[in-house]
């Protein structure tokens, strides 16, 4: 699960994804920038996580890197902009592959942003938390 800062969108996908599937499958969330490598994800999504009980203050944030390819068989963008970064990185048509938009999962085609709430009001977040549990509800009965 990637996003920009990987505080906001991606652990609460991380987090969501995880509750949905059992722990033999891998979840993991990073950022295409490193603006806030080894921070607590944002108190809004801890908070609506909570709410969902679902607790996402065991995670960190980090960058996405190359070396993400060969440990992830699916890479979720949160919004275009991510996308183009990862598929930069991207040095085979297998990695390339790997890539996906996540609201493809609930939207199929339609290459939907799941917006980014870092600058609005909690009802940003509630949104997001809405949008991210429709699409892994999707990938998990998949897996
Ligand atoms: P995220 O949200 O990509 O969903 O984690 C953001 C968090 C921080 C910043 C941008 C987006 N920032 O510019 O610091």
């Amino acid at each position: 699960m990637v996003c920009l800062g990987n505080i906001c969108r991606s652990p609460l996908a991380e987090g969501i994804l995880q509750s949905k599937v059992n722990d033999s499958v891998k979840v993991d969330s990073a950022g295409t920038s490193g603006f806030h490598q080894g921070e607590l994800p944002d108190s809004r999504s801890i908070a609506v996580a909570k709410k969902y009980s679902i607790d996402i203050t065991n995670q960190r944030s980090r960058k996405f890197t190359a070396n993400d390819f060969r440990e992830f068989d699916l890479i979720y963008a949160m919004d275009v902009s991510n996308y183009r970064d990862i598929l930069s990185l991207a040095s085979t048509e297998e990695d390339r592959g790997r890539v996906k938009m996540i609201l493809n999962e609930s939207y199929p085609n339609e290459n939907r942003n799941v917006p980014d709430p870092y600058y609005g009001g909690d009802m940003g977040f509630e949104n997001v938390y809405s949008m991210l549990d429709e699409a892994c509800e999707i990938i998990a009965s998949k897996l």
